[in-house]
């Protein structure tokens, strides 16, 4: 499938000022969601926003965000009345629109809005004119009205209503979609028009609830394009894009970049599983005259930053050779160093599997490892096991002793697909991408039957100074290559 990145698209600048004036704050209330966005909204909460619909639910003299949308004056003036904090987010284009609203009715006409009942952004502009309609309803009797539009309305659509009106009216106007909303649904327009239209499909970013995502959405769908719309990573896993060649991408005026961002490093061939060698934690230690054990205590952090690095890049599956079946034989006190490590690691809050909700699970010899940490893991995969983004951790962990533990379980023939059954984790798929650090060109027995396609990357990085560039570097590198499987 081809991804076709249309522009322009994306926050628009009324958004991204809102957001950029919230993102000071803290604690506050927001009256309504400041944007469309569950992303917006959820990153808000976490700041501690709380989101009324009233006023009145906001305690006297605290802090209060009117949204991107706007209000109407009674709310400002009840606001005032409560002795608010205010602070004002709302788009200056919707502005515009509620001065002219106001102006038109102060010359007396009755106001049509060319936009959609119940939306937060009409109710504030009707709220702004003695006598306000929502199209298609319209005044009786009058000669001469006021017209004005939802400012994310299909462009198109209003010039055939400001049309129809003007048979029947004599108008005073403002009535025009806000400029970003008209080039985001231009170029989706012309995307659907490219030559092999009927293999066309445009997949657009952003919140159910949103109306510019609607209404770029209807757009492909005028011109006969199949859409898709996805507002998170995981409606976007949801989708099946088989029967596309070209895919256009686009966004809601109120969808975050960086999901954007994401959305398109998953499509173009991002690997779902990737699996490191964490190696040269030693080296790493006795080049600063340190004892190993102080490499391993690095080595863990680079791990939880590896975790959430994975985690941006919506990598679904993270596994990491932590203690190989070889290792035992290294000396007792780097061993042990090593156990009261891992048990420190589960126990400590760097990796909060709660929070970040990702399934921890361990493959490897269990039989083998100290009871505390045994028992930690145990514990600790009973408590995520719903989650679905997975952390598989190697410890005790051989390629060899994996595929001769799975021989001496296995009941009668078996088949390639059901042998997989008895290894240690049958239902993880296999990474498409295994990491080695520390310039070793070696697997070191890790993985043995999983990696049988995967794609290699060595670095010469030692473990503990793995960085984030580093990481890219290796899914750039992946997302390159020709994976021909046998094929041709
Ligand atoms: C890898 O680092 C970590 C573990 C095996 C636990 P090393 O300890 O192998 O580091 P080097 O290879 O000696 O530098
Ligand atoms: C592989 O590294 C095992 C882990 C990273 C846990 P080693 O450092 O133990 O491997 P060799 O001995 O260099 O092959
Ligand atoms: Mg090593």
């Amino acid at each position: 499938m081809k991804i076709e990145v249309i522009e322009p698209h994306g926050l628009c600048a009324g958004v991204n000022s809102a957001i950029a004036k919230a993102l000071q704050l803290k604690n506050v209330y927001c009256l309504h969601e400041l944007v469309h966005n569950e992303i917006v909204v959820r990153e808000l909460k976490d700041l501690g926003f709380k989101f009324v619909e009233s006023v009145n639910e906001v305690p006297v003299g605290e802090t209060v965000v009117f949204s991107a949308h706007g209000v109407s004056p009674a709310i400002r003036k009840k606001a005032e009345e409560r002795k608010l904090k205010i602070v004002d987010t709302t788009c200056p284009f919707v502005d515009k629109v509620h001065r002219a609203a106001a102006k038109f009715s102060a010359q007396g006409l009755p106001l049509v809005i060319i936009g959609h009942k119940g939306h937060i952004e009409v109710e504030g502009i009707a709220a702004e004119a003695k006598e306000a309609y929502v199209y298609p309803d319209l005044p009786i009797g009058a000669k001469k009205i006021g017209v004005v539009s939802q400012t994310t309305m299909n462009s198109d659509e209003v010039k055939a209503i400001v049309k129809k009106l003007e048979r029947n009216y004599q108008i005073v106007k403002m009535a025009e979609v806000c400029k970003a909303t008209k080039l985001r649904q231009d170029a989706v327009r012309k995307f659907c028009r490219g030559a092999d239209r009927n293999s066309r499909a445009v997949l657009v970013l952003g919140s159910e609830g949103s109306s510019n995502v609607k209404r770029l959405c209807e757009v492909a769908e005028e011109e006969g394009v199949k859409v898709f719309r996805a507002g998170s990573v995981a409606e976007l896993y949801a989708m099946d894009f088989s029967s596309v060649e070209t895919l256009g991408l686009t966004s809601g005026a109120s969808t975050p970049e960086r999901f954007f961002d994401e959305a398109l490093s998953i499509l173009r061939n991002c690997p779902r599983h990737i699996a490191i060698i964490m190696d040269g934690n030693g080296r790493w230690a006795l080049a600063r005259g340190k004892k190993r054990g102080q490499g391993h205590i690095e080595g863990a952090k680079t791990l939880s930053k590896v975790l959430k690095w994975c985690k941006d890049r919506s990598i679904k599956y993270l596994t990491v050779y932590a203690f190989s079946t070889e290792n035992w034989k290294r000396p007792k006190e780097e061993v042990d160093g090593l156990m009261g490590l891992f048990v420190k690691m589960l126990k400590s809050k760097t990796l909060d599997f709660m929070k970040n909700k990702v399934r921890f699970r361990m493959i490897g010899r269990r039989g083998d490892l100290p009871r505390n940490l045994l028992s930690e893991i145990t514990r600790l995969e009973e408590k995520t096991k719903d989650f679905d983004r997975e952390f598989i951790v190697a410890i005790s962990y051989g390629g060899r002793a994996e595929i001769i533990d799975a021989v001496n379980r296995v009941k009668g023939p078996v088949t390639e697909e059901t042998f997989r059954n008895y290894l240690y984790a049958p239902d993880v798929p296999d990474p498409d991408l295994v990491i080695r650090t520390s310039g070793e060109v070696r697997t070191s027995n890790f993985l043995l039957w999983q990696t049988a396609y995967s794609e290699f990357y060595f670095s010469d990085v030692l473990w503990p100074d793995f960085s984030e560039a580093e990481l890219d570097r290796a899914i750039s590198s992946y997302a390159m290559r020709n994976r021909r499987k046998g094929g041709v």
